[in-house]
């Protein structure tokens, strides 16, 4: 009997040898939720979605798929996840229609033609269909093998470095697509070193760290949490700096224009606020910039401890 939980990992470790690659992990993906699994190379992140698909065992602790333990059923598991692995293919005999066509035949769907045409079209690789992926870019590779994890219309979707290698307006495409199936109702877990774009993704975001997890939230209040805003007064010629204690920075502009002061200021506080704390003449502010935290800012917080 399947339950409403798409991934819940209980006290998750694995070693490999004497290496611990994943610390006692415990965390549930919502449905219909987009959740990024980010941390710096090593952290865990690849070997956390091998014990999702049975790449790897789980050394202790458990791993379920909408309440399905993956070790005891991996049948069943396997058929209601899409997995995108990082590395890519080489069936380079094969070309693009057939592979997607084995793929469904995995899964007993024969008659998948429907299916694989839209995935085509969707992932714009129609007119390359009767290519041998051994002729395809490797953004093509990427495209394809996300194709061939949705052949069999999963409930969950495992993206692990889906747009590692693939330029920047595919990117974008790719990303679309992906807030496209969680419009479709699809539970989606990834992994990115593109954090700007896990930000504007990502539901909530787990960051792990040398096997362990960090820290885990809603994007949005996680870097309201984790970061300062930092606001820029530039003072017209003349003007005396205030003294404040969010001030964190004086510099003088070149040529006589005035000078610039930064202040940083926690990221639920009002910039309206500070000025009247600086209680300064107005007349003499040039201008004004606030640059807002973001979840790189957020991610170097909790991955140097600054
Ligand atoms: N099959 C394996 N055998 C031995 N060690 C492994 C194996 N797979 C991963 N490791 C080690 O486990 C640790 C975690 O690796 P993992 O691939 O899970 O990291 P990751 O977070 O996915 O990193 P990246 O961002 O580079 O993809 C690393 O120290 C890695 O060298
Ligand atoms: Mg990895």
């Amino acid at each position: 009997m399947l339950n409403d939980t798409p991934i819940r990992i209980s006290s998750l470790v694995k070693d490999y040898g004497s290496l611990r690659a994943v610390s006692d992990v415990s965390f549930h993906l919502e449905r219909g939720e987009i959740f990024g699994l980010l941390g710096p190379n090593g952290a865990g992140k690849t070997s956390i979605i091998s014990t999702l698909v049975t790449l790897e065992a789980p050394t202790s602790g458990t791993v379920e798929i909408f309440g399905v333990d993956v070790t005891k059923n991996p049948k069943v598991t396997k058929s209601l996840t899409g997995f995108v692995p990082q590395e890519l293919i080489h069936h380079g005999y094969f070309d693009v229609r057939e592979i997607l066509e084995f793929h469904s035949g995995y899964f007993g769907r024969r008659r998948n033609g429907d299916r694989i045409d839209y995935l085509l079209d969707r992932l714009s690789l129609a007119e390359h269909a009767h290519k041998k992926v051994k002729q395809l870019s490797g953004g093509m590779k990427r495209r394809l093998l996300i194709a061939k994890a949705l052949v069999h219309e999963p409930k969950l979707l495992l993206l692990d470095e889906p747009t590692a290698g693939v330029d920047i307006e595919l990117r974008s495409s790719l990303w679309k697509f992906v807030a496209e199936l969680k419009g479709e109702g699809m539970s989606i877990l990834l992994t990115t070193h593109y954090i700007q774009e896990a930000e504007e993704l990502c539901d909530r975001v787990g960051i792990l760290q040398g096997g362990q997890l960090k820290t885990i939230g809603r994007t949005r209040e996680l870097i309201k949490g984790l970061t300062t805003r930092e606001v820029a007064l530039t003072l017209k010629p003349g003007a005396s700096t205030i003294e404040h204690r969010c001030l964190i920075k004086v510099r003088d502009l070149p040529e006589g224009q005035g000078r610039e002061m930064i202040l940083r200021i926690p990221a639920q506080r009002e910039v309206g606020e500070l000025l009247s704390e600086l209680n300064m003449d107005i007349a003499m502010i040039k201008d004004i910039s606030v640059r807002e935290g973001n979840l790189e800012d957020a991610l170097r917080r909790v991955l140097e401890g600054v």
